[in-house]
């Protein structure tokens, strides 16, 4: 890869340390270097520790749980690196919390996802790189250039890897938000879909009554962008196992895994769980290691991180079928 090393510099916050340890050994540069600390009374300071005048910066930082502490570090990360009159600021958000409240969906709730945007900017970014965004229009939240990136490809590479395994495959989608996605899955692994009627109860429960499409004896992959509860993805488990599947695994990018998430899962017929570490693992997915495939995004964003640095195409990276996003 021809890098210009000096003018590239990538930084980790401390939601994304392992992810820009992985990037900069893709594209065998070292990595930027900074220091966030905290001050007695909860307050964050970053410092970074090496010259970034007319430099192309990328931070790396899912604003993942503790999502208000990942946030604020990455905004302060922005101003840092603008005040030290860095060229360029990308900010790299491989999973972006708030992006569920995308609308009104209620009278007198807000659209925090727009809000967040509205903070990036304002803070100095330039661009942000994201991937699998609950919705794709949220790019549309920002004045700026957003590049979407899906982990599709790595999640659908991973399967056509163990493709003969999987027998006669159905792919579910647990709700209807992500049919396109595993309607992509499909044609990808030459598998048939099936669509999942979900009503959501409350914050941690789901009702899956509905299934549209055939189960009975096949084996049925569910795709979804996200796991936070795991209600979605264990009541539709329950419902495709009750239609006569003969096995269920589970595949969704952000692993967000919180409140009853674990338990679900261990007591959920889902076999196999496959996920990306676009949120740090840090030792919190132990409870599921004896069903879990962690996947690494580590080389994609590496990638598209080289060709934003190059103005290059960032859709040419994704293969037929693997770029639909939702
Ligand atoms: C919903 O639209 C999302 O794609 C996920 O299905 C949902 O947010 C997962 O939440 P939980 O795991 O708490 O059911």
């Amino acid at each position: 890869m021809n890098i210009d090393h000096d003018h590239l510099k990538i930084f980790g916050g401390r939601a994304g340390r392992e992810l820009a340890s992985e990037v900069c050994a893709h594209l065998d540069i070292s990595e930027g270097t900074a220091q966030t600390d905290l001050f007695p009374d909860g307050e964050l300071i970053v410092r970074v520790e090496e010259d970034v005048r007319g430099r192309d910066c990328f931070v790396i930082q899912s604003t993942s749980d503790p999502v208000n502490a990942n946030l604020m570090e990455l905004l302060i990360y922005i101003d840092c690196l603008r005040r030290a009159s860095a060229k360029r600021i990308t900010a790299v958000i491989p999973y972006f919390g708030y992006a569920r409240q995308d609308r009104k969906d209620t009278g007198r709730t807000p659209i925090t996802a727009k809000l967040v945007a509205n903070l990036f900017v304002a803070a100095g970014v330039d661009r942000v790189l994201c991937m699998d965004l609950h919705a794709a229009q949220i790019q549309g939240f920002f004045d700026i250039p957003v590049d979407h990136l899906t982990a599709s490809m790595v999640l659908v590479n991973y399967f056509e890897g163990i493709r003969s395994d999987l027998g006669d495959l159905t792919i579910v989608s647990p709700d209807v938000g992500n049919v396109k996605v595993a309607n992509a899955y499909a044609s990808a692994l030459n598998a048939e879909l099936a669509i999942i009627d979900k009503r959501r109860e409350s914050g941690e429960t789901v009702a899956s009554k509905n299934l549209i499409g055939k189960v009975k004896g096949k084996t049925v992959l569910m795709v979804d962008d996200l796991i936070s509860t795991a209600g979605t993805i264990c009541e539709a488990a329950k419902l495709v196992m009750d239609e006569g599947a003969d096995r269920v695994i589970a595949a969704a990018t952000h692993p967000v895994l919180c409140g009853m998430a674990m338990d679900r899962i261990k007591n959920s017929p889902i076999e196999q769980i496959v996920v990306t570490d676009s949120i740090p693992d840090r030792g919190r997915l132990e409870p599921l290691r004896d069903r879990l495939v962690e996947l690494s995004v580590g080389p994609l964003l590496g990638e598209a991180i080289y060709r934003i640095h190059h103005d290059m195409s960032i859709s040419a990276l994704f293969q037929r079928g693997t770029g639909v996003k939702r």
